[in-house]
């Protein structure tokens, strides 16, 4: 299959010129436990009445273990972008995506040793990140022909994050940790131009699809959507009992019948869906 255009590529590469170490970046002093780490409409529970009668120190613990899922997240999608990403370094077109690609994998490892920093530096508890992605997310190009889910998922594990990240900065005042803005800032200037390539690349094996492919798409494409949306936005009966809120089978259930949290993730989501039917893939959330 043809690369992306040179001149796209190049652009990205230049963009990505100088290189940003967030290990060096980041004041990792600054990093506390004192302030939210995500705005309170964005944790799970927003919205229901157990959860405004709960302290603003345990609504704020909440949101720290919930933001470190999200990191965990980050860490274990990183893993799959860098084991596929190195494969396909061998069919790479020879110079310009090729830089592209190492831009981008050393982009995505200075994400994941951030995060791995930031899960370090915590002091929360959490389960080993290697769980942290949904069965079907895992690397699952090798039992779909062609590239088009490949691509399809490397767009929504990259925007969707975008989304939530955009939300955090617009939204989080000045009881958001700023330590965490800056990492998400950070986080989001890269994913941009990763996005871009990502977007370009799914076009690609959309205009090239098979037509077994298109048959079997539709259905494909909306689960492989929803469990990532779901296992990213609605966390593990787990993390409410490390986060110190005591039944934690109780809290999922809860957080699973939230009108206000599936609102939230909507709203969130509604410009990745927009974008997803720009490309001829409609995908609802369940
Ligand atoms: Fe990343």
């Amino acid at each position: 299959m043809s690369s992306p255009e040179a001149p796209l590529l190049e652009q990205l590469s230049a963009n990505s010129v100088p290189y940003r170490d967030p290990l060096a970046v980041l004041d990792w002093r600054a990093l506390s436990a004192d302030r939210y780490w995500l705005p309170p409409e964005a944790i799970s529970l927003h919205g229901l009445d157990e959860f405004e009668a709960l302290s603003d120190a345990a609504r704020m613990r909440l949101s720290q273990h919930e933001f470190l899922a999200f990191a965990h997240s980050a860490i274990a999608l990183e893993r799959a972008f860098l084991q596929s990403t190195a494969r396909r370094l061998r069919r790479a077109e020879p110079d310009a995506e090729y830089a592209f690609l190492l831009h981008e994998m050393r982009e995505e490892a200075g994400h994941s040793l951030m995060f791995l920093r930031l899960a370090a530096a915590s002091g929360l508890a959490a389960p080993d990140w290697r769980d942290a992605l949904p069965r079907l997310a895992r690397p699952y190009s090798r039992f779909v022909p062609g590239d088009v889910a490949y691509w399809f998922m490397m767009v929504v594990a990259q925007d969707v994050p975008d989304k939530l990240h955009r939300f955090v900065r617009r939204h989080g005042g000045p009881q958001t940790s700023p330590f965490i803005r800056q990492l998400i800032s950070l986080h989001m200037l890269d994913a941009s131009r990763h996005l871009a390539y990502a977007r370009r690349r799914l076009e690609m094996a959309m205009e090239g699809r098979g037509r077994a492919v298109a048959r079997i798409m539709p259905a494909l494409f909306n689960v492989l959507f929803n469990r990532f949306v779901h296992g990213f936005f609605w966390p593990q009966a787990e993390l409410y009992e490390r986060a110190g809120l005591g039944d934690g089978r109780a809290w999922r259930r809860a957080a699973a019948r939230n009108p206000h949290r599936r609102e939230f993730v909507l709203r969130l989501l509604a410009p990745t869906m927009r974008l997803l039917s720009h490309q001829g893939i409609s995908v609802r959330l369940r």
